[in-house]
């Protein structure tokens, strides 16, 4: 099986950066996310991994061998791009089958993979029509069908799901990872989709201005964000980022009244709190007045004032407040995150909050 490592990656366009000092290992046999935001550099790697642009400097290795030159063709992968390129006059069989012939690959093997790839992807009843008598979800099915019969030990994938809607996306997701755990493939798959990274990944590598930002597990990014880029990236809604002040005792929120949150200055420090670990309750750690309510069905999501900050709070479904009510806000001592607002790093600071007793945990 093969694995990727990429060693101090760097692609420069004429004067610009896109890929700086990118360096990450993929495990035989996973699946790693690039995420982040349009022009961070996610597909100029990915097409250096592919071979179909050259690294101005650093090293790529497939299955430990050395192919940073190497011609697309000899780095043994398949890949899968946002715009499906199927061939229209050439039928679904014969659209899954091109590079295998192009490879001339024996006709007794070809159907055998054929038969596979249409019996894993439900295409079986389609592969003599044209990719216009199709759905677009067939259409990426087809696309998936190239990369499954190529049999490569790596599939690179570049926003493969991006022209579908969303029912669509998050079923076809599923048999990607499916596919991509039964057939053992080593993967790695672009996204700016957050909810994509986080359902797919065994690791996502969250990128910014050519760099990475955070490399993780899934779990790992929403539980502990390295920087306040990567708190705010990942979640719906995003993450508070709340500033502080000095205050009595240690940092309070910026223009309350306390109480102390975390030990020391609050100067230059921003509080992370998930819009879903905050809760209004009896004994709440904070006042805060209600701004706005945002009623969604299965929650609703409050705009709360503390201070002269404002915060979002999710709650389930529809509660009895109204706009203007003052409330109190807490959260476990673990829902808080502390950054470098200059810096954008995540700092270890002692939090002062206590959890509170499990009887005043009483939501109003
Ligand atoms: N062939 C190219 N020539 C010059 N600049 C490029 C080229 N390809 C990409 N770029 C630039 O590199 C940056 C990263 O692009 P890209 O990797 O496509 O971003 P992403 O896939 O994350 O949206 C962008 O600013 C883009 O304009
Ligand atoms: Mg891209």
């Amino acid at each position: 099986m093969s694995g990727i490592e990429i060693k101090n990656l760097h692609k420069r366009w004429a004067t610009f950066d896109a890929v700086r000092d990118v360096s990450f290992t993929v495990a035989p046999g996973t699946l790693t996310v690039l995420l982040g935001p349009s022009g961070c550099g996610k597909s100029t790697t990915l097409r250096l991994i592919a071979g179909l642009d050259a690294a101005t400097s650093g090293q790529i290795l497939i299955g430990g061998r050395d192919v940073t030159t190497a011609p697309p063709a000899r780095r043994g992968l398949a890949m899968v791009f946002q715009n499906y390129a199927l061939f229209p006059h050439l039928s679904v069989a014969e659209n899954i089958l091109f590079g295998l012939k192009v490879r001339r690959v024996p006709a007794a093997e070809r159907t055998r993979r054929l038969r596979k790839a249409a019996d894993i992807l439900g295409l079986g009843a389609l592969l003599e029509r044209k990719p216009s008598q199709l759905s677009g979800g067939q259409q990426q099915r087809v696309a998936l069908g190239r990369a499954i019969v190529a049999e490569a030990p790596i599939c690179l994938m570049d926003e493969p799901l991006s022209n579908l809607d969303a029912q669509l996306r998050h079923e076809m997701r599923k048999e990607i990872r499916s596919i991509q755990q039964s057939l053992n493939m080593t993967m790695v798959y672009v996204t700016h989709d957050q909810i994509e990274a986080m359902s797919l990944a065994d690791q996502v590598i969250l990128m910014r201005g050519g760099s990475i930002e955070q490399k993780a597990a899934p779990v790992d990014l929403y539980l502990k964000p390295a920087t306040s880029f990567a708190a705010r990236f990942i979640g719906t809604p995003p993450m508070n980022l709340i500033a502080l002040a000095n205050g009595k005792g240690g940092a309070i929120v910026k223009g309350s009244q306390g109480p102390a949150l975390v030990e020391g200055s609050g100067d230059g420090l921003l509080l992370g709190l998930r819009p879903e670990e905050i809760r209004i309750e009896r004994e709440g750690i904070v006042p805060a007045t209600i701004r706005s309510i945002e009623y969604h069905g299965a929650d609703s999501i409050l705009e709360c004032a503390v201070g002269d900050q404002l915060l979002l709070v999710r709650v389930e479904g529809i509660r009895r407040h109204t706009v203007g009510d003052t409330v109190r806000l807490g959260w476990l001592p673990e829902a808080m995150h502390i950054f470098d607002e200059a810096q954008s790093q995540r700092v270890e600071r002692k939090v002062l909050v206590r959890q509170a007793e499990p009887a005043l945990r009483v939501a109003t």
